[in-house]
């Protein structure tokens, strides 16, 4: 009921700052401290975006939150402490030794963690909030509050993948950035971001895996019947958002991924030739029946579909008639 979700917000806002504490001004956090300094943040970012570290040690925020007044059942329902899997009943914190990342809704009130391993090896590399009274994890995102400004008057929003890649977006001064906190977005995100904007740019991952959301992510857009523009900016060479801008610095990150992202037929028809052999006839062919029957035919502008086609036709030489016959013949038998 209400009385117990204002407790949640209250017990997340009192562990944010706890872990918020620790890492900036204790021995215990310097460890964390040291790691967010070597991948580059600075302590005005930390600050920013409230950064912690929970420590070691099974019950450190447990006993924090209890003498502040707060049932330990409260407690395990807002995701802050996990029960042991033998003993029922035995609460133990649920993040330990991890730098934190706080969660934050709409109106920036705290509503769960993700917590980073910091050594190479320790699994799982995020640890995150469960699904909670207070947290979803497909109706949030990351940096919302924060890059609402900026989006509004930019009139776009680029979406990430990462917490650090916001992060590192934000410390290079550009704010319109959220992280969708699973892989692709979910529709109900992307209500959240068209009421502020008219574009979504996806930068997901330069990896395969970041390629597929990004694929994904745009059905959702389409699913969701929203009028909003999507694109898609790819990052060269594997990286992620955060490593292209820490080796080649805003200016590229700008002219080089962001001023360079195909609009959502063009991507597309990009990632539908990864599974042709175009060296070969049949592969060329086989490669624009399915970029018609599977792209093109849903294209509603017929002058964006006049200059896909025109490109085909370019590129692999059949005459732009015979390409159109083979879009209306699809949407005769697919309508
Ligand atoms: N993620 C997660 N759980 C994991 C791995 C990833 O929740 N075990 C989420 C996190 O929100 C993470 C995002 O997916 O930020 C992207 O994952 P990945 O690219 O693997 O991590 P990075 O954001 O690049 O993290 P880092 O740079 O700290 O390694
Ligand atoms: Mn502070
Ligand atoms: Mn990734
Ligand atoms: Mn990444
Ligand atoms: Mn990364």
């Amino acid at each position: 009921e209400y009385k117990r979700r204002k407790e949640m917000f209250r017990a997340h806002d009192l562990a944010a700052k706890y872990y918020h504490h620790i890492l900036m001004n204790t021995d215990v956090g310097l460890p964390a401290l040291r790691y967010l300094e070597e991948r580059g943040i600075t302590r005005t970012t930390m600050e920013a975006f409230s950064l912690g570290y929970a420590p070691q040690g099974w019950d450190v925020l447990l006993k924090f939150l209890l003498k502040r007044g707060f049932q330990e059942d409260l407690l395990l329902e807002a995701g802050l402490l996990s029960e042991s899997a033998n003993q029922k009943g035995r609460c133990f914190d649920k993040f330990r030794h991890r730098v934190m990342f706080p969660i934050q809704d709409g109106q920036g009130q705290v509503i769960g963690f993700g917590g980073r391993v910091m050594d190479k090896d320790a699994k799982p590399k995020y640890l995150n909030s469960p699904e909670t009274p207070l947290f979803h994890k497909g109706r949030h995102l990351f940096n919302l509050h924060r890059a609402r400004p900026d989006m509004r008057r930019v009139g776009q929003v680029i979406v990430l993948e990462g917490y650090m890649d916001v992060i590192t977006a934000h410390q290079h001064g550009i704010g319109h950035v959220v992280a969708a906190l699973g892989t692709a977005l979910t529709v109900d995100q992307v209500r959240l971001l068209q009421r502020n904007v008219q574009e979504i740019v996806m930068m997901f991952d330069g990896d395969e895996a970041g390629q597929k959301a990004a694929l994904r992510s745009l059905d959702v857009v389409k699913e969701s019947g929203s009028e909003v523009k999507a694109r898609v900016a790819t990052i060269p060479d594997g990286m992620d958002p955060d490593e292209f801008l820490g080796t080649y610095g805003k200016e590229a990150f700008t002219r080089v991924v962001l001023d360079n992202a195909s609009s959502t037929t063009t991507f597309r028809m990009l990632a539908l030739r990864k599974d042709f052999n175009l060296a070969t006839q049949q592969g060329r062919e086989d490669y624009i029946k399915s970029v018609i029957s599977q792209v093109l035919s849903t294209v509603q502008s017929p002058v964006e579909l006049e200059t896909h086609l025109k490109e085909l036709s370019e590129e692999f030489g059949y005459p732009r008639e015979a390409l159109l016959e083979e879009v209306a013949l699809t949407r005769k038998k697919a309508p």
